[in-house]
Parts: C-alpha cells; structure tokens; sequence
C-alpha cells in the first residue's frame, strides 16, 4: 500500500526513504491506486541527465482529463469543481459541479475539433481569470491538443513572440476583462500581436466585458453559439504517458522566453499527490489558489492538482485590493475557504494595510495556509501566521518552479514543524542537493550553496519547446548529473532547506520571474539608447524592483531624462508588460566591464542595494572609473 496520505513526520521519513530507495516501487504504487489508466506501463523510470532524456510509465495511455473529471462522475457528480468569484463582489459566485464541467469541457473539447484543432497541435490561451480559462485548458486535453497559456497581463508583443515560438494555430481570448475598477481590451492585444502571427487561424472570443470589439472576418468566432451548438459527448483522446499535455514559458537569463514543455503521465500524478499532501486536503474542504492559470501555480494547483483529487478549487477573478484590501479575507468567510494559497508580495501588501481589513471576517475556517513564488521574509510570515492563521493553520513555504511542475521542497501540514524562511524538507521523491563553487557536493550544513536536484521526479519539464539544445545547457551543464535550480539555498542542522534566491541574471519581481536580458533587449530599442544593464534592490511590497542602468548614445541627449524614463517604460511595458517597468532609471557614461567586455553586474547590484562598502576587486575592470560616476549619480 502506499502512503498516500501522509500522516506524521515519522511517516513521512518512512515514505521519504523508500521514495529514496525504491523510486520505481514508490511511484509505481501511487501511480496504481489512484488513477485510471487505459492501459499500464511497460516501465516506470527510464533517464539520463547527460542527454538529458526522462520517461516516466512509459507505454501507458490515458488522458488527463478522465483522471480530473470523468472518474468522479458516480460519487461527486453533483460536487462543486470550480467556484468562481467574479471580480466585482456584488455579482453572483458561480458553483460549477463535476457534471457541469464535464458538459462544459466537452462542449469545448468539440467546439475546437470543429475548428480543425486535432491532437499535437497547439492552441494559445490568453483569457483573464474566468471560468473559460479552466474549461478550454481542460479541452485542449480532452482532444490531446497542446495548450499554452499566456498569463493575460502580458503585451502583444510578449504574446506574438510566444505564439510564434510554437507555432499555435487558434488563440482563445475575451472582448476584455475586469481588473479591479477597470477594465482591459484584450481583444485589442491580440489583434495587435496577431499582425505578425502566421500560424493562427482561428480566434475563439469569449464575451466577458460586453464590450464593442473589432471580430475579424474568417478569423474570429464568438464562442458561445459555437458552444450552444456542440455536442456535449467528447470520448476523451487516448495519449501516451510521455505526450505533451501543455507548454508554458518562463524568462530566461537570455534572450527568447523558455516554452517548458511538461508531459502527460508524471505531471498527472505528481501535481495530484503533492496536492493532497502539501494542502492536506479532505473531502469537503474548500480550497483557494490565488495565483492566475496563466502561471505554473495556477496550472499544477488550481486546475490539474486540485480536479485529479476530486476536489472543490476556487478561481478568483479579481484583485486583492479591490473594492478594498479586506476583499481575500471577506471571500475567505463567504465561501469558508480551509486551504488558502498566495504570494509573500500579496502578504506584504496586505500587511501594510489597517489589521481592520483582516480583523473583519471570521477566517476560523482557515487550516492551512501556503505560500510560493519567492521567498517569504520573516515579518510577512508572521504576519500570515498571526493575523491570517491566527497561530494555529500551518504555513507551508513551497518552493517549486515552472520546471519543476510541481511542490520540490516544503512543510507538510500538521505534519513537519515549521521555521520561518526555511522551505524545510523535500517532498517524497526529491532528491535535493547543494553544490559549491568548485562543482562539488556540499556535506555539512549551514553552507550556503547552489540548489540541485540529483534524481529525476515525475512531473519535470521534459525540454525547451523546439530547442533541447537550450534546455541542456540551461539546466544539465553546470553540474554534471544534475538538474541545476538557479536557486541559492542553506540546508541547516536538522536538514532544512532555506532558498535564499536567484544565483542567475532572474529577477522575482512580485513573484513573477523576469530575465534581465530581454527587459535590455526593449530598452536598447529606444533610438536614444546605447546600452542599459537592469538588476534587482530590494523592494518592501515587491521583494525586488528593477534598478535600469542606461548610456544614452549622444552624451548630453538634449530631452530631459524624465520623460525619458516614460518612453523607456513605455517599451518595456509594450514589449513584454508593466510588470516589468522599471523603479528607478539612472543615466550613466559607462557600464562596469570585465576585459572580455561582460558587465559586472555584481557590483551594480551592490550599487543599486546602496551597499557600497564592499564592492570587492575592480582594478581587473577595463573602465574603474565608471564605478565612482555611477556610485555619485546613485537614485
Ligand atoms: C522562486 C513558481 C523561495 C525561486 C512556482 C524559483 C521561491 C522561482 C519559492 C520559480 C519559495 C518559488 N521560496 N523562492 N517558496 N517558490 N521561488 O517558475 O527562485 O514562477 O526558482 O515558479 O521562484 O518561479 P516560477
């Protein structure tokens, strides 16, 4: 029998162990007693980081969305799947059961075979955070189609670039969204990034805003009465364990976004298994992901994890702020949420507002909170565990990435005792380790080194989307053998691990991740522009905010640098989005460079950190003097 549900730290060591020991039995179990499948695997594990190739229930068939919704038909067919809460409070909450989503998807799933829409293709989804969203995710499934979200906060630009990069043939979008007290044209982002995206054919539009939206002839189809007319019988696509279930891109310390593409098989049950355990979800337990579907959070733990176990997952449309900072916790009391899921940048804040907002609502329903996407700084998890949880729902401090499809290290509730800022252990199956500078395996504790994974787990990314090549070096050459994070961590005396950040040019601003290469990329198109070299200071509400370092190509450019900085802004937020701007903008003549011409960033991130008192050697730089200018002209 396997541990399914882990109980206590004593079990969850024995389940670790022999996760450790006997992967193969380990998985094989989990994979057995709580999934359906068309047929069995031949093998359970097969892998080599050196190519690196990773096969998890090889030969085994079945589909993804019998696992989320057909199989829980007989006994939870009138059980809420989805919960949706509109942005606006004072429009109704929609309870779609399992039966309704299962009319729903397959509506969908037919709407797009009707659209010429078949098994490997890709199909882009760029709607807010509506039911539509879940449903056409889980449609794409159904028919074995390949979808990839893109996270609607995203410009035409950053859109186009990664419709192209997978050549999608349909977008599923909206006439617009709500965002707190506005709304957003997102019909208009994607007529303006489909210009020059020659792959698509047809454009699915949903009616959310009611808005008066451009439908272009032999393109665009509204997709309601494509919806009122479709069968509401889809059998499922038969796909093989090891078959792309979706691409979703993540920056990169270079150039092009990564398009990580994650498979059927061990995303499945892994998503499903780390659900159950890091929420110890329960039957009725209502559970809120806050995170948007257009991120890793939302596709392994509002859609795929919570659905695999039959549970009830809130989608929230809205912002934390709206109509005021008390909105989480008044959609906590009115739908009494049990697992609650967020960012620390959400935490902070919220914790910067009056304690009234929170003090409000009765939140006794909590028992589990959770938090990812950056690491979580002391006073906002106190915060959290005072305010929030009230000093008896645990905190899980989950560390994972889109790569890594689902939870790698972190508390189990109830189960692990908790320490503030450390993510704590691996969940079973993980096989964490720290490297040093040298490439060797840190042994002893309290040594801060480079977060690795030695052993492969069923729900990581596969390959970069067209480009395996890319998907080697970034993750499987730094250390032989070994998946490299990107990540900082310290592992303490008793085994805990604590993240202490990106050791690569990616910078968690409000949780999302952004490369510094393709923010300079936007800003080196301005005609002003010669070069620029952003990094990260510490923010109070966003953890980081984006420092721009920029050489304008005429010295004494006669604008004024104000509104510069707008028109620089402006790029960014046209080429990749606003979550990108940058905080502060300083014009410099010069850039710290190594001989070989590489910029120092490390010694522009001191600068920008205003921590100048030790910016270690920089004789071996071409230019010192820059170092002082720049340190003088510091924002
Ligand atoms: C960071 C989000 C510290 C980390 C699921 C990682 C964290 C990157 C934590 C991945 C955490 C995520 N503590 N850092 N609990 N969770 N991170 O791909 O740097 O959006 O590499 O996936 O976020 O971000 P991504």
């Amino acid at each position: 029998m396997s541990n399914y549900h882990i109980k206590h730290l004593e079990e969850y060591f024995k389940v670790y162990r022999k996760s450790v020991r006997e992967p193969e039995v380990f998985w094989e179990e989990i994979a057995e007693e709580h999934f359906t499948w068309y047929k069995r695997w031949d093998t359970i594990l097969s892998w080599d980081f050196s190519k690196p190739e990773v096969k998890w229930y090889e030969g085994a068939q079945l589909n993804i969305t019998e696992n989320c919704i057909d199989r829980h038909l007989l006994t939870k067919g009138n059980k809420t799947a989805i919960l949706f809460e509109p942005n606006n409070p004072k429009e109704e909450a929609q309870h779609i059961t399992y039966n309704q989503l299962h009319e729903q998807v397959n509506k969908f799933a037919n709407v797009l075979k009707s659209q010429g829409i078949k098994k490997g293709d890709r199909v882009c989804i760029y709607l807010p955070m509506i039911p539509e969203l879940a449903v056409s995710v889980l449609a794409c499934a159904r028919i074995g189609a390949i979808h990839s979200v893109v996270f609607a906060g995203f410009s035409a630009t950053a859109l186009s670039t990664r419709i192209n990069d997978s050549d999608c043939k349909m977008v599923i979008t909206s006439d617009g969204s709500y965002r707190g007290n506005k709304t957003i044209d997102l019909k208009g982002i994607v007529d303006e990034g489909l210009k020059d995206c020659p792959s698509v054919n047809t454009v699915l539009v949903a009616k959310r805003i009611h808005s008066e939206i451009n439908m272009k002839e032999g393109r665009d189809l509204w997709l309601q009465p494509l919806l009122d007319e479709a069968s509401s019988e889809c059998t499922p696509e038969i796909m093989d364990a090891e078959d792309p279930l979706f691409i979703l891109y993540t920056s990169g310390s270079t150039g092009k976004p990564k398009g990580m593409v994650h498979t059927t098989a061990g995303y499945m049950v892994y998503t499903a298994y780390t659900f159950k355990n890091v929420f110890n979800y329960r039957e009725d337990d209502i559970y809120w992901c806050t995170a948007d579907i257009g991120w890793i959070t939302g596709h392994s733990y509002i859609v795929y994890g919570p659905l695999a176990n039959g549970a009830t997952t809130v989608m929230f449309e809205g912002v934390p702020s709206y109509p005021d900072f008390g909105r989480f916790w008044e959609i906590v009391e009115k739908h009494k949420i049990n697992q609650f899921y967020t960012a620390p940048t959400a935490i902070r804040a919220l914790a910067k507002e009056k304690l009234e907002f929170v003090d409000r609502y009765d939140l006794s329903s909590l028992k589990v909170l959770g938090s990812v996407g950056e690491p979580i700084n002391e006073e906002a998890w106190h915060w959290y565990n005072d305010n929030v949880g009230k000093r008896k729902s645990p905190i899980v401090d989950t560390w994972w990435q889109t790569e890594t499809g689902g939870v790698m290290i972190t508390p189990l509730p109830y189960v692990t005792p908790t320490i503030p800022t450390y993510a704590s252990l691996p969940f079973p199956g993980i096989q964490p380790t720290l490297m040093d500078e040298n490439g060797e395996e840190i042994k002893e504790n309290q040594i801060d080194g480079r977060l690795c994974i030695k052993f492969p787990w069923p729900s990581m990314a596969r390959t970069i989307w067209g480009n395996h090549q890319r998907y080697k070096e970034t993750y499987f050459s730094a250390y032989p053998n070994k998946y490299f994070t990107g990540d900082g961590a310290l592992r303490n005396t008793v085994g805990y691990y604590r993240i202490t950040g990106r050791v690569d040019d990616v910078i968690i601003v409000s949780g999302h991740n952004l490369g510094t290469a393709p923010i300079e990329d936007a800003i080196n198109e301005h005609p002003a522009v010669a070069e620029s070299a952003i990094v990260g200071f510490p923010h109070d509400i966003k953890g980081n905010a984006l420092y721009g370092y920029v050489i304008l190509k005429e010295v004494g450019e006669t604008r004024k640098h104000e509104s510069l900085r707008k028109e620089i802004n402006q790029i960014i937020t046209e080429h990749i989005g606003p979550i990108a701007k940058l905080d502060k903008i300083q014009f410099t003549n010069g850039l710290p460079k190594t001989r070989s011409g590489k910029i120092m960033r490390r010694i522009l991130r001191k600068i920008s950190c205003k921590d100048i008192s030790n910016l270690g050697d920089t004789s071996t730089l071409l230019n010192p003097e820059v170092v002082q200018e720049i340190i003088d002209n510091s924002i």
